[in-house]
């Protein structure tokens, strides 16, 4: 299981979304930051015990290994423990880093691979990104965004735009259609309007058939930084506004992630390599 995570211009809150929805997800996890304009987990997570995660392996250590292996535990095997359940492979610190070199599809590929479920925070992702790709790979897509009126016409817009240029990468498995999820960062106590008034502004627009749902990560800054430094999520943090939301967000994405991947293991039985490609000129054609 893949989902991906971007977001428009600004700083939503698209790596703490990773985070609690990672930290959420029962069982192992993994949270990857694949983020062109450099990462910020490597300089906020602490671990109880270990402090401080290393400065490598990053991001780049697992894009550079996927080019020659495609081992289910690649990730993994280049990640830090962080808590009991939740491995992190956080992002290079600069964007001089990953100029140039970076083969980001084939990260995608071993990503997609993995045998355990891996978030990956792309950051900001606009159609002609080199993550597209990757974003492509995934079974979903959660767009992150604020609940001001002028970051949802962002939202609305930056959907609109994503969607048809990661139909476009999207070559298999055969039938997979792109499922978008918009996340919002809002308070416990307006969440659910925000979403509500989201979803209103999206039923007209060319991304609404590509939507698999809505919600929000609550605003709650203590229990942040508690989660970043390395307290156990299963723990007291579960009872914070931050974790409640993303244990609803999690119920509802992990549902759909397993109905995506059941429908695509069925579809790829069926469709011949015509049908595929008039079904995706299909979606995309509704998008343009
Ligand atoms: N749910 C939240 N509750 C409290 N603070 C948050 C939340 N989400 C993001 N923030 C804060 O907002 C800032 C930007 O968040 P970040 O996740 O780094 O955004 P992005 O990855 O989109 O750039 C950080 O200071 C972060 O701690
Ligand atoms: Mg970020």
């Amino acid at each position: 299981m893949l989902v991906a995570l971007s977001s428009d211009k600004g700083s939503p809150g698209t790596t703490t979304s990773a985070l609690a929805l990672a930290s959420a997800w029962s069982g192992s996890t993994l949270l990857v930051e694949s983020d062109l304009f450099g990462g910020d987990l490597g300089v906020r997570l602490r671990r109880r015990r270990e402090g401080a995660l290393p400065e490598a392996p990053t991001v780049l250590t697992v894009a550079a290994a996927s080019r020659t292996s495609s081992a289910s535990d690649l990730a993994s095997r280049h990640a830090h423990q962080f808590t009991r359940d939740l491995a992190v492979v956080p992002g290079h610190l600069c964007a001089e880093q990953a100029a140039g070199g970076v083969d980001w599809q084939a990260l995608g590929v071993a990503l997609a691979a993995s045998s355990v479920p891996v978030f990956v925070d792309l950051g900001r992702v606009q159609a002609a990104s080199p993550l597209v790709g990757v974003a492509a790979l995934a079974d979903l897509v959660v767009v992150v965004g604020r609940a001001s009126p002028g970051s949802v016409v962002r939202l609305r817009e930056r959907l609109n735009r994503l969607i048809p240029a990661v139909a476009s990468h999207r070559a298999a498995p055969a039938g997979r259609r792109v499922r978008v999820y918009p996340l919002l960062v809002s308070s416990a106590r307006h969440g659910r309007a925000d979403v509500a008034d989201v979803c209103r502004v999206l039923d007209d627009s060319p991304a609404h058939p590509f939507l698999a749902g809505a919600g929000f990560v609550a605003w709650d800054p203590k229990a942040v930084a508690r989660l970043e430094a390395g307290e156990d999520p299963r723990g007291r943090l579960s009872r914070t506004e931050l974790m409640c939301s993303a244990d609803v967000v999690w119920k509802e994405i992990g549902g759909l992630v397993k109905h995506a991947t059941e429908a695509s293991l069925r579809a790829a039985e069926v469709p011949s390599a015509d049908d595929r490609r008039s079904s995706k000129q299909r979606s995309v054609r509704s998008l343009t």
